[in-house]
């Protein structure tokens, strides 16, 4: 039987456990001995938890069992996470993880560190919950030259702008909504202002580029901006306000990695992801574009992606799981070169002048819409001339705009 530990009994860690108990016989098919967690490390005691017996407090006790093979750290941070997770892989115990903030800043290193110790490191839940997402890019996509990804990577605020667009409801009240209901942290600052999606294209974009790029370095904007009129210019124009985290690779290899909310058309296959969900769109230059939808969060949709690295760890015993990720930082191509069209909007009293900047403009209008705006999608132009232009507006500050995601 293969023995494992779970770091951190909390939503993540209690649903690996309850799910390795309750699946343990579809689990047999692949590994016939079995998987046993053996130990629990938490702060806490649970007296009323079937596994009570298993709960430790001193990580020595997991590390010094020489039955443990496998580790899932569901702890989330990056102290003492990083730091159980290297003493764990020195030893030549794999160690599997769904914590995003430890990949995005310590990712290569413990991929490193694990190689050399014929053990693994996996982290399918890092990024997309329970969508089957790691694995496809690091082992059926390698033939590949994925040259765009595009992601909403955060169910928090995927939700927080669903009840936005289609209840009306303004940003506060969505956030309140979504605390209320547990899809939002008491301090949603990570998700609402964009880092936490920052994080997961980060690792993404790592992956399919083999070297690292630091969420440091990804120019990132959150949702606060948005309001409730622009979701109905959204609408009017057939399109939806998501949350992306983008990738794009350019044709001479520059890579351009940025997080925002952007304008998408309707008939664009992330359009249509609502509520909790969370979608990633991939475009490779031989298989064309992917889709991978599914429940980006939860006990048993992150535990499910947490236990699918557990089996892969147990099939590969004395082994390493390879990725293909350097510590070679990447640098980005400049953001304020890339360019995009706007959705703009201004007082009407500076309609002429819009005309006069951006040449021959269509209004956008909607029944009941501020009857002194004038709103409007500019060409395409680079992140520098907008913020230079939308200066010479009295009415419209540069962080004013939405992008349009465009192919
Ligand atoms: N929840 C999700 O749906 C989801 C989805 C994808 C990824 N993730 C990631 O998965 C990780 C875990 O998330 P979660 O929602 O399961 O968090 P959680 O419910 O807060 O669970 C974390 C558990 O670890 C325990 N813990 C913290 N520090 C510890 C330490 N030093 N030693 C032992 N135990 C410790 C906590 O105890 P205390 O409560 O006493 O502090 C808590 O029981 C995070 O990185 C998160 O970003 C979560």
């Amino acid at each position: 039987m293969i023995q494992m530990a779970v770091l951190g009994f909390g939503t993540v860690g209690s649903g690996v456990v309850e799910l390795i108990d309750q699946n343990q016989d579809v689990i047999k098919r692949t590994i016939p001995e079995g998987i046993f967690v053996k130990h629990i490390l938490d702060l806490r005691e649970f007296p009323d938890s079937p596994y009570c017996d298993r709960v430790t407090h001193d990580y020595q006790d997991i590390l010094e069992d020489e039955e443990i093979t496998v580790i899932c750290e569901t702890m989330g941070g990056k102290n003492p996470a990083y730091a159980f997770t290297k003493a764990a892989l020195e030893r030549g115990i794999s160690v599997c993880t769904s914590n995003k903030e430890l990949v995005a800043a310590h990712g290569p290193e413990l991929l490193s560190i694990a190689a050399k110790n014929n053990c693994s490191y996996l982290f399918e839940a890092s990024v997309g919950g329970g969508i089957p997402l790691i694995r496809p890019i690091n082992a059926c996509l390698k033939q590949e030259k994925i040259t765009a990804v595009y992601g909403i990577l955060n169910g928090t605020t995927n939700y927080i702008i669903t009840r936005m667009e289609k209840a009306g409801l303004s940003f506060e009240a969505s956030l309140k909504e979504a605390q209320e209901k547990g899809y939002a942290e008491r301090n949603p600052a990570a998700d609402v202002e964009g880092h936490d999606a920052c994080r997961k294209i980060a690792i993404l974009s790592s992956l399919i580029c083999g070297k690292t790029v630091r969420y440091e370095d990804i120019p990132c904007e959150g949702i606060t901006g948005i309001t409730t009129t622009d979701f109905s210019y959204a609408r009017a124009m057939n399109m939806a306000i998501k949350l992306l985290g983008v990738c794009r690779v350019a044709e001479d290899g520059s890579i351009s990695v940025r997080t925002a909310p952007f304008l998408v058309r309707e008939n664009h296959p992330l359009h249509s992801v609502q509520d909790v969900f969370n979608g990633v769109f991939v475009h490779g230059n031989m298989v064309d574009d992917l889709m991978f939808y599914g429940r980006g969060a939860g006990k048993f949709p992150t535990a499910s992606a947490v236990v699918s690295d557990v089996i892969e760890c147990a099939k590969n015993i004395g082994r390493t799981v390879e990725f293909v990720w350097d510590n070679e930082i990447v640098p980005l191509s400049d953001p304020m070169n890339e360019s995009y069209r706007y959705f703009v909007r201004v007082s009407s009293a500076e309609a002429a002048k819009a005309g006069e900047i951006f040449g021959r403009l269509s209004e956008i209008r909607f029944e009941g819409m501020p009857e002194d705006e004038f709103a409007f999608v500019t060409p395409k132009m680079t992140e520098g001339e907008i913020r230079k232009t939308l200066n010479c507006f009295v009415s419209a500050s540069k962080e004013q705009r939405i992008r349009l995601l465009e192919d």
